[in-house]
């Protein structure tokens, strides 16, 4: 009798492990039930593809930079090559403007101006080439199947230690994947050093450096600092490999992605590199507004065009114009041009926020701003998320700098000199705020093909 009863526990094993072995060789996402992904945490829902090759890119995302509307039509017209798709035509852009007069130009321009030409702001810098300076690496370009991988990753809450925080968590989408609070918390209950920035239009982070203070050297790098941090995840990469090959989704994911199943630390940075590299914002008022001109199409209020005019360096009766454009150039308003800026010493500037800097940043206090898209919804802004509001953004700009060694030339009354008082009227900063509304893209924050895979679940 006991003999009998320890075969039939022991086929009853077999056919346990049996079920459970074909259930994982399947390997296939059950997508019509989200049920629990092998682990008890849930599997996401990806019943719906999406596309994240094919960026349709605004035709004033690949205008050669330094050149003017009238020229910028010419060369687009002659130009295929400014159909702008994905980082292939990143690259030939790059090239070409890397190459060309167009390039040398902007650079002239930002050294002139950095030189101290009695500060007047060379303006124009607004219409830089976007797509030249597009940091995706020939060893990692963008796949439909790499970020959707990338975007489940970005979503689970299995990359912390303790399940309880996902990178979205600190990146959110309906506030261009920055977070509202001035400090981050992490899996602990710790809070992060720093505000935690919008990963909007980080491709176009030209020096292709990461974080404030640039210490990532590139993307692929940066993406796995957050999930070994211990504020942050604090979760051992091969801890995480291990626990990822144990759900019965992931291994799929990788297969599409990459080939086959192996679960490596350095393809879970290249799907996370690839899905932030997704994250392109080119749908805002204001790129309603570049595409209208082309047709005549006055789109933007008479004071959101003053804040334009003034943001890009023109100031009409005015001691000074401003040089916001210097700083934040291009049409997705970058701080770099490519190869990290002057000297390739990095792209971090110090804007006077304190005369003695308390965070460093890259040195001297300073740092590097991440795109101004969306920049409505990004707040509290600064590295250390003091400013609530636009309105004491400007407000700093207009009358609030400090003196500080390391002050950037472009805000100094003369080259060694004090910080400028731009001294704005109440019009100009409630243009200036104004434009800055205009750089919102409502389609990104809602976009489904960003969005939380296993919201269904929760
Ligand atoms: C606990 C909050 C938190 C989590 C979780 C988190 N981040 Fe961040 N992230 C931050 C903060 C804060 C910064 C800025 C830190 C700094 O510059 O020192 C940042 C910066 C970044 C940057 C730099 C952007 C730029 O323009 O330089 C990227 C990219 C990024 N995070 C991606 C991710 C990814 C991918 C994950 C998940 C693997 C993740 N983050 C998880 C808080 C977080
Ligand atoms: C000398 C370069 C420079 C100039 C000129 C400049 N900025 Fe900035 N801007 C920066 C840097 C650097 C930061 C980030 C500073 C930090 O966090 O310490 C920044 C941050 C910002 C932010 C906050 C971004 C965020 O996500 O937190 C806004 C908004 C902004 N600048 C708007 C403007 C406007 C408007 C002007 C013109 C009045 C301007 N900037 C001029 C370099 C500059």
């Amino acid at each position: 009798m006991p003999h009998t009863a320890r075969r039939l526990v022991l086929v009853l094993g077999f056919m346990c492990f049996g079920l459970m072995v074909a259930i994982r060789a399947t390997g296939t996402i059950d997508s019509q039930a989200q049920g629990p992904g092998g682990d008890g945490l849930p599997t996401p829902d990806l019943q719906k593809q999406y596309e994240y090759v094919d960026l349709d890119l605004p035709a004033h995302f690949t205008t050669p930079r330094g050149l003017n509307e009238r020229n910028a039509r010419a060369v687009s017209r002659g130009n295929p090559a400014g159909g702008g798709r994905g980082s292939q035509a990143a690259r030939g852009g790059g090239n070409q403007a890397g190459g060309g007069r167009g390039s040398q130009a902007a650079r002239g321009g930002g050294n002139q101006a950095a030189g101290g030409r009695g500060g007047q702001a060379a303006g124009g810098q607004i219409r830089g080439d976007v797509v030249s300076l597009d940091n995706t690496p020939a060893d990692n370009p963008v796949t439909n199947a790499g970020a959707t991988l990338g975007r489940v990753l970005f979503y689970d809450v299995r990359l912390s230690a303790n399940n309880t925080v996902a990178c979205a968590s600190c990146h959110q989408q309906a506030y261009s994947f920055s977070d509202p609070r001035k400090l981050s918390v992490g899996l602990d209950g710790q809070a992060t050093t720093r505000n935690a920035m919008s990963l909007a239009n980080a491709r176009f982070n030209g020096s292709g450096r990461f974080f404030w203070d640039e210490r990532a050297a590139t993307l692929e790098q940066q993406v796995l600092m957050p999930i070994q941090g211990r504020v942050e995840m604090n979760m051992p990469l091969a801890e995480l490999e291990a626990k990822l090959a144990q759900t019965n989704f992931y291994p799929a994911l990788f297969k599409a992605a990459f080939g086959d199943t192996a679960i490596t630390r350095d393809r879970i940075a290249r799907a996370l590199a690839q899905f932030v590299r997704s994250l392109v914002s080119a749908n805002s008022e204001f790129d309603r507004a570049l595409l209208g001109e082309r047709r005549g199409e006055q789109v933007l209020s008479e004071l959101e065009q003053l804040g334009r005019t003034l943001f890009d360096g023109r100031r009409d009766g005015r001691p000074r114009a401003l040089p916001c454009s210097q700083c934040h150039r291009t049409a997705v308003q970058v701080a770099a041009i490519r190869g990290g800026g002057r000297g390739g010493r990095g792209s971090g500037m110090n804007i006077g926020l304190e005369s003695t800097p308390v965070d460093q940043g890259s040195g001297g206090g300073r740092f590097r701003p991440p795109s101004l898209r969306n920049v409505a919804v990004t707040g509290p802004y600064m590295h250390d998320g003091r400013f609530a509001t636009l309105e004491e953004v400007i407000d700093h700009y207009s009358e609030g700098m400090q003196p500080s060694r390391t002050l950037d030339q472009r805000l100094r009354d003369g080259l060694e000199g004090a910080p400028f008082r731009f001294d704005l009227n109440k019009m100009e900063k409630a243009a200036l705020v104004a434009f800055l509304k205009t750089l919102t893209d409502d389609r990104f924050l809602k976009d489904p093909k960003y969005s939380d895979p296993f919201a269904g679940a929760r």
